[in-house]
């Protein structure tokens, strides 16, 4: 049941007020006709000084373009997009709280977002690639992060990737070869190696946290999965084009071909 019923005419402050606390808690820190949804966010104006941060590194002008903004939460990129002139965007989320938050921060904003309950693994549903495809703060909740990003190649991205992932341990990035024999050790212990953390039980306190990459895992998990990585603008943001997918030259178990 909807347990959110948007007036059709324009809401007072104190409506506004009253929806945003009937739907929290929220994640996403938003201005809706001067109400802050999350203004007690533990990473302060939230994801705000995230998108302040490398917005420059995003098209100005998204007209004609499509987007897809998967993981959407309450809507702050996909209000963005639209505002930079999309001429679609689809926000998914398998999270219904979240959709009803983005469906009235949409309406507030006077923006026409097209909302979905769909999960990450099942975007071969929409069957339609998107110029622009934004996987925001969505990989580390994945028990499967690898095999989401497979999808995302696979079904929806056509040009343009933006991946931000949480990241812990070494900012470095080792050179590597392709290749090490067998009783080389000593490139598993590099700070630079790629090494994706698994987290059994939880991380700050969240039991939806399952994988945590460090800088090094999180390029190569791009490359990996078919993206050429053009720019790296805030330290867990990176701006991709699609490549081609070849998995690192390697074929993997369940492997379809290119249609
Ligand atoms: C940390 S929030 C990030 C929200 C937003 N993309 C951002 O960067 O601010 C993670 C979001 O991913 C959503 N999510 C988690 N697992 C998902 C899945 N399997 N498919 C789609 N969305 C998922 C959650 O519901 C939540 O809205």
């Amino acid at each position: 049941m909807n347990r959110l019923a948007v007036p059709r005419r324009k809401m007072t402050r104190d409506e506004i007020e009253n929806q945003v606390r009937q739907i929290g808690p929220w994640f996403h820190n938003l201005d809706l006709a001067g109400v802050q949804t999350a203004p007690e966010h533990f990473l302060g104006d939230y994801p705000r000084v995230k998108w302040q941060r490398f917005a420059h590194a995003i098209p100005d002008n998204l007209a004609d373009k499509t987007v897809l903004d998967i993981g959407c939460n309450g809507g702050f990129y996909s209000i963005e997009m639209k505002r930079r002139g999309a001429a679609r965007v689809v926000g998914i989320d398998s999270d219904n709280d979240y959709l009803l938050q983005a469906r009235l921060a949409a309406e507030i904003c006077g923006v026409d977002i097209e909302l979905r309950k769909l999960s990450v693994y099942d975007v071969g549903a929409l069957a339609e690639k998107f110029d622009l495809v934004l996987f925001m703060g969505v990989l580390y909740h994945l028990r499967h992060p690898l095999l989401a990003l497979d999808l995302i190649r696979r079904h929806v991205a056509k040009d343009l990737f933006v991946f931000q992932s949480m990241q812990r341990g070494s900012n470095e990035v080792a050179s590597l070869e392709d290749d090490y024999e067998f009783w080389n050790e000593d490139i598993f212990e590099k700070p630079g190696f790629p090494r994706l953390c698994f987290i059994e039980k939880k991380y700050s306190g969240d039991p939806t946290n399952w994988w945590v990459p460090n800088r090094a895992c999180s390029e190569a998990m791009l490359r990996s999965a078919g993206f050429t990585i053009e720019a790296n603008p805030e330290d867990e943001v990176y701006v991709c084009r699609c490549a081609a997918i070849t998995a690192g030259g390697r074929h993997w178990p369940g492997e379809i071909k290119e249609p």
